[in-house]
């Protein structure tokens, strides 16, 4: 097999796999299964990546803010602040954990189509440098509670711009028929702004979109910056408000499978500055400061899940299902949108693939599948099996269905590991129960 679909990973001279240097059957046997284990230099490489395409091409300033929906730990805070990275946030709870990270607020862009009085009022509170505001409503609420707080936030608003980025149906939120933000088409957008513009309680700087996740072209990026260029134009010149910021969202594609072929980070990064800078001197505007907003493509590169095989049951004529010591509550991701993992041995990585399997999880529920038609050499009960590229939506997202556990985050990084996220313990899962 050793189809290495995400980075750091390596055979070392025993024949098992690293990540980032560090053995991983060593890293099962200190930490236990399953376990995620995440590669540090592979964030921090994806960051610079993101980061250095903008600073070589853009003329205007920038940040790239990490989406925190894809992973959010209170330790990765202190990696992307070293970096130099922003960060997207959609929650009280992800605000709660940057802050508590060391993550400085004013770094952050606070999203969210339902936000709360209370978590407007955390975000105020906080400082966040950005409230992306999705609809009227909340343009309303948040006015009257800037007011008795004495805040004159910044703020900028989620715009659909229309686009269907050729993704997963589940995952695409930038046409008209979704919940978030509002639709240019109807002129709803430009009504919100226009009133906003007259708010005394709030600065409108910006508008911000975001397409779709998992895209692999940079088409998609190139004409959502065309039709919010123009949107800003029109403001501009129509209703008179100008805006300053320009913020594309994320959904840059990674390699899941080994026929995956996304762009790189550097050149996505790089025609995101050259659409914006082009287009904007065609409709003769000041180069808006940018904004892009990666999640999976920084981390989902950097994680490995291994597992523990417990049962082969192969239905002849029918299909091998392998079960591991994890499953939908680790990695939903197959459960919710049928997306396909590539699995490696981490004890014989260089095992020719004999079979195709599915990868089962321990879950009570027919749809617990990690993924299918997985290729694997023969394999036994205690062996261990890794699934790659699972650093996004993978932990943020687990749950404790069956009052499962949530695995530890092992970080490796310079050849050593430390436990970022300790393993849940069966006491962790009463600590609310009355
Ligand atoms: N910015 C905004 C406003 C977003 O809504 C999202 C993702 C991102 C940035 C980051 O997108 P990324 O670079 O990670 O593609 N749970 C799904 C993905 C949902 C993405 C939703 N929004 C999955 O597991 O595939």
């Amino acid at each position: 097999m050793r189809q290495f679909v995400m980075s750091g990973l390596n055979i070392n001279s025993g024949g098992h796999l690293t990540v980032g240097g560090v053995s991983v059957p060593e890293l099962a046997r200190e930490y236990g299964t399953p376990l995620y284990i995440l590669d540090e230099q592979v964030i921090r490489d994806n960051c610079r990546e993101v980061i250095g395409g903008l600073r070589e091409h853009y003329n205007a300033p920038f940040t790239v803010a990490f989406a925190s929906k894809a992973l959010c730990f209170k330790e990765l805070y202190r990696i992307l602040r070293e970096e130099g990275m922003g960060a997207d946030v959609v929650s009280g709870g992800e605000l709660y954990t940057a802050v508590k990270g060391g993550f400085d607020p004013k770094g952050l862009y606070f999203h969210g189509n339902n936000k709360s009085a209370s978590e407007i009022k955390y975000a105020l509170e906080s400082g966040v440098r950005r409230i992306v505001v999705d609809n009227a409503e909340e343009l309303e609420l948040l006015g009257e509670i800037a007011a008795q707080g004495g805040y004159t936030p910044d703020i900028s608003f989620r715009i659909k711009p229309g686009i269907d980025a050729h993704t997963h149906e589940f995952i695409k939120t930038g046409k008209i028929d979704s919940k978030f933000g509002l639709a240019l088409e109807t002129g709803e957008a430009a009504e919100v702004i226009a009133r906003a513009a007259k708010m005394k309680t709030v600065r409108v700087v910006g508008i911000n979109c975001h397409i779709g996740s998992q895209i692999f072209g940079t088409e998609p990026f190139a004409l959502a910056a065309k039709v919010m260029l123009t949107f800003m134009r029109d403001l501009r010149e129509n209703l008179g408000v100008p805006l300053n910021e320009l913020n594309l969202g994320g959904g840059f594609g990674i390699k899941y499978l080994p026929n995956h072929e996304p762009v790189t980070l550097a050149d996505m990064s790089r025609m995101c500055a050259e659409s914006v800078t082009a287009i904007a001197n065609e409709l003769n505007l000041p180069l808006p400061e940018l904004v892009l907003e990666p999640g999976r493509s920084i981390t989902a590169p950097a994680g490995l899940t291994v597992y523990t095989i417990g049962s082969v049951k192969h239905i002849p004529g029918v299909n091998t299902y392998v079960a591991v010591d994890g499953g939908m509550t680790d990695n939903p991701r197959h459960a919710l949108y049928g997306a396909s993992y590539e699995p490696i041995m981490p004890e014989r990585p260089n095992a020719p693939a004999t079979q195709n399997v599915i990868i089962a999880g321990r879950l009570c529920e027919s749809g617990d599948i990690i993924t299918r038609n997985a290729p694997l050499p023969d394999v036994k009960t205690g062996d261990l099996l890794g699934i790659q590229a699972t650093g996004a939506y993978n932990f943020s997202m687990a749950s404790n269905y069956n009052r499962v556990p949530r695995p530890p985050i092992v970080i490796v990084y310079k050849g050593k590991s430390r436990i970022a996220v300790r393993r849940q313990t069966y006491e962790d899962l009463l600590v609310c129960d009355q």
